[in-house]
C-alpha cells in the first residue's frame, strides 16, 4: 500500500496469488507479459551498453497495435500491403470446447503459427527476438537470433525449428501462443430488439448466405487444419497437394490456385505479370471484390501498394499488394468495436459496408438477390443488428453443406 503521507510503501498487499509455476494460468501470465510490456528480448537486443542494463526499452510491443489483445483499428502498410490491425480476439474461436480451432493469420492467410510473429519482436520493436540459441542464454548480447527463412508458410516453420535446434534459449512463443488463445471477444450487445435480432440471424444462415464463409468455429471457413511442419509445409507436402474449389461456389469467388500453398497466382492481377509474395494458403481465400476501391483504377493502384517491393527472378519487381485474388475470411467477433472494416479499411461503418454499391459483390457473394426489393432496409437492419450480439457466447452456425473450404492435406486427408 502506498502511503502518500510520506510517500513510501507502507505494506504490501497482494490482490492475488499468483498462479503456481508451469501451469496453463502460469503459461498465460507470462505470454501476457510478452505481449504487452515489450521488456527484455521483446524490445533490446542487448548490444548497447542501455540495453545491457536494462534489456530493452519497452518503446513498443504486440499491445500497441493490438490493444487489449484486440486492435488499434488503424490501416497499417505492411509488407503484404494495406492492412487493417487484426483484433486476435478471432484468431482462436471461442465456440464449444472440442471444436476451438485456429483460423488461418492474415487478411492474406499468409501465417499460421504465433511464432512467426518473431519477425514483428525483431524488427517493429527491435527486440533480440524469443528464437535464439547461446551456451549463456539469459544474457541477450550473448545469445545468437535464428535465421528464420522459414517464417509465414515457408518451410522449415518457426516453431519446428524452436523444438528441434540445439542451445534453443526460451519457448516463450508457445506462452505468448496460449495468452492468445484465451484473448475473449468483446461482450456484444444484449439488449436489443430481440425480434430484429433472430429476423437477422436468420438472414445470416439463410438468404444472406454468409455462412458460405462466415460459417462455423469462429465465424469463418479458414482454419488451419494442419500442423506446420515440415512434411506439410516443405516442398512435398500442402505445395504440391491440389486445390480444387468446392463445386458449389462461384469459380470468381475461388482462388486461381491450383495447390493449398502457393503465392499469388498471376492470372488474378494484371497489373504485376507473374505471382505475388508472401505464400498463401489458397483454400482459405475468398474473392468478393474488395481489393482497392472497385471501379477506380487510379485510387486502387495508389492504395494496394506494400511496404517493401518484392523481387522476382533477381528484379525488383513492384510494390503491389497481394490480395486481388481474394482474402482470408475474417471472423466476426467485436465488430461494434472493430470499425473500420475490411482489410484495407474502406468501409467506416456496417451500414456502409452494406450499403455502398461498391462493397455489393461482398453482400451479395452469397445470394445475388439479397437486400434488393421492398424488405431490402428491414432485412439490412436486422442483419447489422444480429452481427453487433456475436460474441464468445453467440451460437455459432455451421458452414450448409457443399461450401466446405476445400481444404486438404497431402494426399487428401482432412487434418494433418
Ligand atoms: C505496428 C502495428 C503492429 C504490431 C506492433 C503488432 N501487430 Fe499484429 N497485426 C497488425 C496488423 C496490421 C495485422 C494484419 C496484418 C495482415 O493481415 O497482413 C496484424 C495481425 C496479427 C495477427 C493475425 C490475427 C488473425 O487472426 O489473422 C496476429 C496473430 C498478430 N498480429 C500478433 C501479433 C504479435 C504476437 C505481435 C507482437 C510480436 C504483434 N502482432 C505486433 C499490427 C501489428
Ligand atoms: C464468398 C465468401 C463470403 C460471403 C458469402 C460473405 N462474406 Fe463477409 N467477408 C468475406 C471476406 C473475404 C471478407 C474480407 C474482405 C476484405 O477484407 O477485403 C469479408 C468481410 C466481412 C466483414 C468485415 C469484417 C472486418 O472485420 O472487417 C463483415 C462484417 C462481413 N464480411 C459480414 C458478412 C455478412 C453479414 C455476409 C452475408 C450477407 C457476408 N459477410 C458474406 C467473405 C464472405
Amino acid at each position: 500500500m502506498l502511503d502518500l503521507t510520506s510517500a513510501s510503501v507502507s505494506s504490501v498487499v497482494e490482490s492475488a496469488p499468483l498462479p503456481a509455476m508451469g501451469t496453463l494460468p502460469d503459461q498465460i501470465r507470462a505470454g501476457r507479459a510478452f505481449f504487452f510490456t515489450g521488456r527484455g528480448r521483446w524490445s533490446g537486443n542487448g548490444t548497447s551498453a542501455a540495453d545491457a542494463t536494462e534489456h530493452g526499452s519497452a518503446w513498443s510491443s504486440c499491445g500497441t497495435c493490438h490493444p487489449d489483445g484486440l486492435t488499434d483499428n488503424l490501416t497499417w502498410i505492411f509488407a503484404a500491403g494495406p492492412r487493417q490491425s487484426t483484433s486476435l480476439d478471432g484468431s482462436f474461436s471461442h465456440g464449444i470446447p472440442g471444436t476451438v480451432k485456429q483460423r488461418i493469420f492474415n487478411w492474406t492467410a499468409v501465417i499460421d503459427e504465433l511464432h512467426d510473429f518473431e519477425t514483428n519482436a525483431r524488427g517493429v520493436s527491435g527486440g533480440k527476438g524469443a528464437l535464439t540459441t547461446s551456451a549463456t542464454c539469459g544474457i541477450l548480447a550473448a545469445e545468437t537470433r535464428t535465421s528464420i527463412t522459414g517464417s509465414g508458410l515457408a518451410s522449415p516453420p518457426v516453431q519446428e525449428v524452436q523444438d528441434t535446434q540445439a542451445m534453443n534459449c526460451t519457448t516463450d512463443w508457445n506462452r505468448v501462443t496460449d495468452f492468445v488463445k484465451v484473448i475473449r471477444p468483446p461482450r456484444a450487445r444484449r439488449y436489443g430488439d430481440a425480434a430484429s435480432v433472430s429476423r437477422g440471424a436468420a438472414l445470416f444462415g439463410g438468404a444472406g448466405g454468409c455462412t458460405h464463409c462466415h460459417g462455423g468455429a469462429g465465424w469463418t471457413i479458414s482454419n488451419r487444419f494442419y500442423t506446420p511442419i515440415s512434411l506439410n509445409n516443405g516442398a512435398g507436402g500442402l505445395p504440391a497437394q491440389a486445390f480444387t474449389a468446392p463445386v458449389t461456389f462461384p469459380l470468381s469467388q475461388s482462388s486461381p490456385n491450383t495447390t493449398q500453398i502457393a503465392l499469388q497466382h498471376p492470372s488474378a492481377d494484371s497489373f504485376v505479370p507473374t505471382t505475388i509474395p508472401p505464400l498463401q494458403l489458397t483454400c482459405a481465400l475468398r474473392n468478393v471484390g474488395t481489393f482497392g476501391v472497385p471501379g477506380s483504377t487510379a485510387t486502387t493502384d495508389a492504395l494496394e501498394v506494400r511496404s517493401t517491393a518484392f523481387i522476382f527472378g533477381g528484379t525488383m519487381m513492384s510494390t503491389r499488394a497481394q490480395g486481388r485474388a481474394g482474402y482470408n475470411v475474417p471472423a466476426l467477433y467485436g465488430l461494434a468495436v472493430g470499425a473500420p472494416y475490411l482489410h484495407h479499411g474502406k468501409a467506416a461503418t456496417l451500414e456502409e459496408l452494406f450499403t455502398d454499391p461498391l462493397w455489393l459483390p461482398h453482400t451479395q457473394a452469397g445470394n445475388v438477390n439479397f437486400l434488393v426489393g421492398g424488405s431490402a432496409a428491414t432485412d439490412r437492419a436486422d442483419l447489422i443488428n444480429f452481427l453487433l450480439t456475436i460474441d464468445a457466447l453467440t451460437t455459432e452456425i455451421p458452414v450448409p453443406a457443399g461450401y466446405a473450404s476445400g481444404c486438404a492435406c497431402p494426399g487428401g486427408g482432412g487434418s494433418c
